[in-house]
């Protein structure tokens, strides 16, 4: 009897310990999980209005409400004057502004100068949630309409189907030129880790790309890889030029924000970091913790950005930023005086009599070169802090280039 008893106490015991234990874990789990709110009910497998998204996920909602706060949109053009020297003959010499939040982008893209118009139903690609719902809808034909034809059917800015699977609301890809990128490099797009898709599904805007002459297909130019001499070396294997400088005579190719591109191998990268880790550090809201949905300035909560890794403090961290971005910009600016330079010397020497055609065509090639080089860093949002040291490698880069360059066309029209 009394070997019963024991053994029902210890049942009981065991029972108790295993409930007390599962709770435990439970909640351990609970308190140190994002706090996931859905998916409850359902979300249209082609949503794209992020606000039909909002009951499922009310925490997300706010945040992504929060953007409208972040209005501010300078012009480029008056802390980089040179900018509409070396842009001539370009859309981008009328009008090229700072980028604001991803509420923005309908509102922002309808505003553009008529200049810049030129691209066509394309501008939209990278601005609207309807983006592949159109792609399926015109096939091809989506990159060939002009914008004033395709621009009545938007409406949705950035939101949450262009990053999420809405049954799941696993992160994923929705851009094809990322996608086919992808898969011209070998890979697969659906075997990749989580971490490396909280950059990829930022990759898929803000990158540099092209044009396929004819199709207008948009391209991301990362055959040879993503480094400003790969995609160089990629364009000049084509023969491929955007427009002609209508002053130096030049072929030109134009980067456009390649944040992607210039954060590979850098630093945080390489330390296993993604885009996700500083632009939507997690945040309180009442009690739960969520991935911030406010796509900024870490600037602005260099607190939650960059506190969580680094305990130099608040003071350090800013100091740090303010001193890479100060020394970009100065090199920056040397850099844009030299290429007006060649560009100033090239408009001579083509105007000029007698002048060298073999060595106004070397000129104009390092020209081309330079300004590159240059944009490449201008266009990418961050002033270098995304990869200090390379950035200021494709700088220096671009000021040996135009240097030679005027030398050059300074040489075609019989100077020393
Ligand atoms: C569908 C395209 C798209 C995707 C995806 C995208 N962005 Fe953007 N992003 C843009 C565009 C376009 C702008 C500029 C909007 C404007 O000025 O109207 C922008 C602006 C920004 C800004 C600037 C806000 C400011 O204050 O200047 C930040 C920061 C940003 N994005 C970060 C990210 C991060 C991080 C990701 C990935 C988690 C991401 N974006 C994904 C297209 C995209
Ligand atoms: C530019 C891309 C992008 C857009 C747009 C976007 N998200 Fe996210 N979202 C992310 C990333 C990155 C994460 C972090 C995922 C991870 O690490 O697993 C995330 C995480 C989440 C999570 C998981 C919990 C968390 O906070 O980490 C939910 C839920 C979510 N987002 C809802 C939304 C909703 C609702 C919208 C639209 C209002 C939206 N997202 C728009 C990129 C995006
Ligand atoms: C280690 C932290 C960190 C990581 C990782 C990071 N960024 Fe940034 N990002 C910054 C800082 C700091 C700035 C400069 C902010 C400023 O000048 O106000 C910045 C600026 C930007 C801007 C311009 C915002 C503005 O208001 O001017 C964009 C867009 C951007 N980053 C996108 C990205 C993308 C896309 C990735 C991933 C490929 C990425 N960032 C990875 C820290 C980071
Ligand atoms: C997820 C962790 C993490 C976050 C978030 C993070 N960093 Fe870092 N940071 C690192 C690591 C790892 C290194 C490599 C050096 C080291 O181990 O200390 C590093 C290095 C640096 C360096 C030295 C860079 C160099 O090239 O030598 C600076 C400056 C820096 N971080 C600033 C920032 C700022 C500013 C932010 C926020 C916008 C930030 N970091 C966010 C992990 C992080």
């Amino acid at each position: 009897m009394k070997n019963d008893r024991v053994k029902k106490l210890l049942m009981i015991s065991v029972s108790v310990l295993l409930i007390v234990l599962a709770a435990g874990i439970f909640f351990f789990n609970h308190n140190n999980k994002m706090v996931l709110e859905g998916p409850q009910g359902e979300i249209a497998t082609n949503e794209t209005s992020a606000q039909a998204w909002a009951k499922f996920y009310p925490a997300h909602w706010d945040s992504y409400q929060a953007n409208y706060a972040n209005t501010e949109k300078p012009s480029h053009f008056t802390a980089k004057p040179y900018l509409t020297a070396i842009y001539a003959g370009f859309g981008f010499a009328k009008e090229y502004n700072e980028p604001r939040a991803h509420v923005y982008t309908i509102e922002d893209i309808l505003a553009i100068d008529p200049a810049r118009k030129k691209a066509g139903a394309s501008c939209f690609t990278c601005k609207s949630t309807q983006v592949p719902e159109m792609m399926q809808k015109y096939g091809e034909q989506y990159y060939l309409m002009s914008f004033d034809e395709i621009k009545e059917e938007f409406s949705e800015a950035i939101g949450c189907l262009d990053c999420h699977d809405p049954k799941t609301m696993e992160l994923r890809l929705s851009r094809l030129a990322l996608i086919e990128a992808l898969q011209r490099q070998g890979r697969d797009v659906d075997k990749i880790s989580q971490q490396e898709m909280r950059s990829l599904v930022c990759a898929q805007c803000h990158v540099t790309y092209y044009f396929q002459p004819g199709s207008k297909k948009i391209t991301f130019p990362w055959d040879k890889g993503v480094k400003a001499d790969q995609v160089l070396a990629y364009y000049d294997e084509m023969k491929f030029s955007e427009w002609t400088h209508p002053d130096a005579g030049s072929g030109m190719v134009k980067p456009r924000h390649a944040e992607y591109e210039t954060f590979q191998d850098s630093t945080h990268e390489s330390a296993g970091l993604s885009c996700a880790d500083c632009h939507m550090p997690y945040t309180k809201v009442g009690s739960k913790k969520i991935s911030s949905h406010v796509w900024q300035s870490p600037l602005n909560n260099i607190e939650q950005s960059c506190t969580t890794c680094h305990r130099n403090g608040i003071d350090w961290l800013t100091s740090r930023i303010k001193t890479i971005q100060s020394q970009v910009k100065q090199t920056q600016d040397l850099a844009g005086e030299a290429v007006v330079e060649a560009i100033n010397e090239l408009k001579i020497s083509q105007a000029a009599a007698n002048v060298d055609q073999a060595k106004l065509k070397e000129a104009q090639e390092l020209h081309r070169q330079a300004q590159w080089y240059l944009d490449f860093v201008v266009v990418t949002n961050g002033y270098g802090f995304h990869n200090p040291t390379e950035t200021l490698n494709n700088l220096s880069t671009a000021i040996d280039a135009a240097h030679k360059s005027a030398q050059k066309a300074r040489e075609a029209r019989g100077l020393k």
